[in-house]
């Protein structure tokens, strides 16, 4: 597969997906969408692919979406062509998936970020949503999963002001789940990918489906979702594989079935 705006290679069972427009700091424009869905449908489909890293450049995970590119669109073209729905088929892939940040990620770079599994961020990374500066607001989920990261006090207050929050705030706050030195980030993304990768695979779908469906339902009906998953899980054969290996004192070899 070829693509025109990323760079996508395999490190044995992860793969490593590297948004590549380093003339406008990786803006997120149609053909971005078109390859990134491309590249995580490929990635989902590939059972010899167990995680994949999303990253962007030193100085830019992505500087939003691309503002040239929605200068002259009206209305019609936001609303009639659902612009931006197509990112529904990137939160859909079921596989994990973790963005890896370094410099800025704002406006729709901040959303891409927060759509993947979780965050590790180098000390450089700077989270925003400027949007409000343009005349507009999120729209790429911003609004929504920033206030379920941090919390309504600290959202609010960056979508209106538009300022951005710098690495060590981000993990105070719980938008990031680690930091790492910038030099280190990508070994760290690549080993912390790897070690998902070797986790049974069923059961790192599972896990995903769980911790997302805590922000779709109530409490209880979030733990029946838990206990009947975790109940299907004992079906497999991941699941007696990787008991019998802990009594026998050995790594379990999975199947994925
Ligand atoms: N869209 C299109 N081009 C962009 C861009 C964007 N979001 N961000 C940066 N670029 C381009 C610049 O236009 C510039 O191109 P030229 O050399 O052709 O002029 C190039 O990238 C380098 O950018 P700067 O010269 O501005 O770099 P800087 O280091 O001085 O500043 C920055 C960096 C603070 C990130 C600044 O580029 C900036 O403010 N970018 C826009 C950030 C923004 O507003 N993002 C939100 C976009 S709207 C959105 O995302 C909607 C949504 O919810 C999905």
């Amino acid at each position: 597969m070829t693509y025109e705006t990323i760079l996508v290679e395999q490190h044995d069972a992860v793969t490593l997906v590297r948004l590549n427009r380093p003339q406008a700091l990786n803006a997120l424009n149609s053909q971005v969408l078109a390859d990134l869905i491309a590249a995580f449908a490929a990635y989902d489909a590939d059972s010899t692919q167990r995680c994949l890293v999303l990253t962007g450049s030193e100085k830019a995970f992505a500087a939003g979406a691309d503002i040239k590119e929605m200068q002259a669109m009206g209305f019609a073209g936001a609303f009639g062509d659902n612009f931006f729905a197509g990112w529904e088929r990137v939160t859909a892939t079921r596989k994990p998936w973790i963005a890896a940040v370094a410099g800025f990620a704002l406006g729709g770079g901040c959303e891409v970020a927060m759509m993947a599994d979780f965050i590790l961020a180098a000390d450089t990374a700077k989270f925003g949503q400027p949007e409000i500066k343009l005349g507009v607001a999120p729209g790429m989920g911003g609004s929504q999963r920033l206030t379920r990261a941090i919390g309504k006090a600290k959202a609010m207050e960056m979508c209106l002001t538009g300022r951005m929050m710098g690495a060590e705030e981000a993990e105070r706050s719980g938008l990031v789940a680690r930091i790492v030195p910038a030099a280190e980030l990508m070994d760290e993304a690549l080993k912390t990918a790897a070690a998902i990768a070797a986790m049974p695979p069923l059961a790192a779908i599972a896990n995903k489906e769980m911790v997302n469906t805590a922000f779709e339902t109530g409490l209880a009906t979030g733990i029946l979702f838990e206990r009947r998953l975790f109940d299907g899980l004992f079906a497999t054969e991941d699941k007696i594989e990787g008991m019998t290996a802990f009594v026998e004192k050995r790594a379990g070899n999975w199947v994925g079935r």
